[in-house]
């Protein structure tokens, strides 16, 4: 009985080995390969793409077309920020010199507000990103000032008014529903009370991809798939890497019985998280 089963592991197991190196060779696009910016910003990768990559790779695109005024995207479709110094550093110095001039000119204007403001969260919570901001309401009502004492700052445009969110605040976000939320970069340091005028399109913006640095110190290749961040291997020519590759998603004690069986095919990268899932199903079943 043992020994048909070892025959049939070997069997499938060599499946796998054949049907990933096919893998491989056919799906070469795959894999991000990182693009050469210039000796200030250094090279566009994970968590950042070029505009002509695909989706997996990276969550904000940077635009290199220009060197000396590279523009990076936080939101998908968004603004593109301007941008100073190395990507990596480990925060971006965003230095807008256009929209500062336009904040400056019109610190009321909606589209001045939609450039500004930063996406309320990382896509994907293995990324982080942070920087001072403040909360507003972007109301399309005039809301009450007796009944929403804590809204003391504001500013109002022939569309909207804006109104900035106490951090103490009991209120709803939004409080009503003709309003939005939106976060927009401050001052690191703004003078007390916080007023509109604290408002800033010079900001450091923090970017943290921990786990994408532990995929990458072992020759993993991050990505994120669907919505999803995944630590994928991409070097050639190794039968681990191609295991990961190929294999669709199975169970890690299923994995590590047949690994248990054939020693030869070594470790799998990441035995830690739990389930290996993998970019693309084989269509093999265990
Ligand atoms: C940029 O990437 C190239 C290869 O893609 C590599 O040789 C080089 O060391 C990288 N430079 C930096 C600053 O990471
Ligand atoms: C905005 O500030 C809040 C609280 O200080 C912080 O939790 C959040 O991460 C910040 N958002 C961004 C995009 O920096
Ligand atoms: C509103 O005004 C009060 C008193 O003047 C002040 O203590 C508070 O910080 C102000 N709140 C905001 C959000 O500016
Ligand atoms: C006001 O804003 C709300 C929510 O953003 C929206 O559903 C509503 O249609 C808006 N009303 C007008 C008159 O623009
Ligand atoms: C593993 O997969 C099972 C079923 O697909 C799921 O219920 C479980 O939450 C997953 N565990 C992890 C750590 O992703």
């Amino acid at each position: 009985m043992a020994s048909v089963a070892l025959f049939i592991l070997s069997v499938l197991a060599h499946l796998v080995v054949l049907h990933s190196a096919e893998y491989s060779k056919e799906e070469p696009s795959k894999h991000c390969p990182g693009h050469f910016c210039s000796d200030m910003v250094g090279n566009i990768s994970f968590p950042f793409k070029s505009p002509g990559d695909p989706p997996e790779c990276g969550l904000f695109t940077v635009d290199c077309s220009e060197p000396d005024r590279p523009k990076v995207q936080l939101k998908e479709g968004g603004y593109w920020h301007e941008f100073q110094g190395y990507l990596f550093s480990p925060s971006i110095s965003i230095k807008d010199r256009d929209l500062a001039a336009r904040l400056e000119k019109d610190s009321c204007n909606d589209g001045v507000f939609d450039d500004l403001s930063l996406p309320s969260a990382s896509p994907i919570p293995e990324v982080s990103l942070s920087t001072p901001n403040l909360t507003l309401f972007k109301c399309n009502t005039t809301l009450d000032k007796n009944s929403y004492t804590q809204l003391n700052d504001s500013c109002e445009n022939a569309y909207h008014t804006y109104y900035i969110a106490s951090a103490d605040s009991s209120l709803p976000s939004p409080p009503s529903p003709g309003c939005a939320t939106i976060q927009v970069p401050i001052l690191p340091s703004p003078p007390q009370p916080i007023t509109l005028s604290s408002l800033t399109a010079e900001f450091s913006l923090y970017v943290e991809a921990r786990k994408c640095y532990q995929c990458r110190e072992r020759k993993g290749e991050c990505l994120v798939e669907h919505g999803n961040y995944k630590c994928a291997a991409r070097e050639k020519g190794d039968k681990q890497v191609k295991l990961k590759l190929g294999l669709g998603k199975i169970d890690i004690s299923a994995f590590k019985y047949l690994i248990g069986m054939h020693t030869h095919l070594g470790q799998v990268l990441e035995p830690k998280d739990g389930n290996l899932s993998f970019p693309n199903p084989s269509g093999l079943i265990f």
